[in-house]
């Protein structure tokens, strides 16, 4: 592996044993190099193993096949350089904002004063300061992920995993987000790897975008979006790219109705 690269995954593979012993293989043989400042978007059908991908690189969830290696170290527990952020729930309710950001600097054993003035600097990055001593309850789904997404960064991290974090807001917001997310990631050059069920995001997002197939999850195609920023919706490019990704998707799905006769996920 050259140093040109940050994250290495290689033959990256999950099965779950369930109580009744079955084995669920979630996801098989994944490659994949992210360069520092790389923003790569992983879309895939519900249920494929993007969360778990997610979760074996942040060290969360133990690897069955391959390795995941970060600056050259295998990941095999969580690590201070990587954070992660969730759909929802992911603040604590009993913890104000300012607090909830300061969480991870707290843990650092910084001084309260430090932390605070930390914090207060990375709420003033989303528009957030005035809801510093509000709890998490008082708060919209927006202003929540955009607390979560500066809580991360208070960590200073350099790569920043995000599993489906605007999946839950509304569109209006969810476009809103984005931008401030591509914003920040431009001014404090972050690497990012996120995950997502929408063509539309990734295509805002990524500079790459990789496909996964249906469950157990492996890549089956890498996208170069190509495309300037900010970019715009309406240009040719974007809409031949959603195309390109849809039809990918439709096929995997298609293929695996007949591999499976339908395309429901196996209870277990
Ligand atoms: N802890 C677990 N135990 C057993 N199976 C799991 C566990 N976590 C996820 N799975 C299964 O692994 C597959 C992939 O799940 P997940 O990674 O959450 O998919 P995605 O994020 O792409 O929707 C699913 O079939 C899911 O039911
Ligand atoms: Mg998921």
């Amino acid at each position: 592996m050259t140093n040109d690269y940050i994250l290495h995954l290689e033959g990256v593979g999950k099965t779950f044993q369930t109580k009744n012993g079955k084995s669920i293989k979630a996801v098989q043989q994944v490659d994949l190099d992210v360069r520092e400042n790389d923003f790569v978007c992983i879309v895939g059908p519900s249920g494929c193993g993007k969360s778990t991908l997610l979760r074996m690189v942040s060290g969360l969830e133990p690897i069955t096949f391959g390795q995941v290696v970060y600056h050259g170290q295998e990941i095999t527990r969580p690590r201070k350089e990587i954070g992660m952020v969730f759909q929802e729930y992911s603040l604590l309710p009993w913890r104000t904002v300012i607090d909830n950001v300061a969480l991870g600097p707290e843990f650092a054993g910084i001084s309260k004063k430090e932390r605070e003035t930390r914090a207060m600097n990375y709420l003033r990055l989303v528009g957030m300061e005035a809801f510093a001593r509000a709890h998490p309850h008082e708060l919209s789904g927006g202003m929540r992920q955009r607390v979560a997404i500066v809580r991360a960064l208070a960590n200073d991290p350099d790569l920043l995993l995000m599993d489906e974090p605007f999946g839950a807001l509304d569109a209006h917001t969810r476009i809103l987000l984005q931008k401030e997310l591509l914003r920040i990631w431009e001014q404090h050059r972050k690497t990012v790897l996120f995950v997502t069920h929408g063509v539309d995001e990734a295509i805002y997002l990524a500079d790459r975008i990789v496909v996964m197939s249906a469950r157990p999850g492996r890549i089956i195609e890498t996208i170069l979006v190509e495309m300037d920023r900010p970019r715009e919706r309406s240009h040719p490019r974007y809409g031949h790219l959603a195309e390109q990704i849809l039809a990918i998707l439709e096929k995997e799905a298609a293929q695996n109705f007949s591999k499976n006769g339908n395309i429901l996920e196996e209870p277990f």
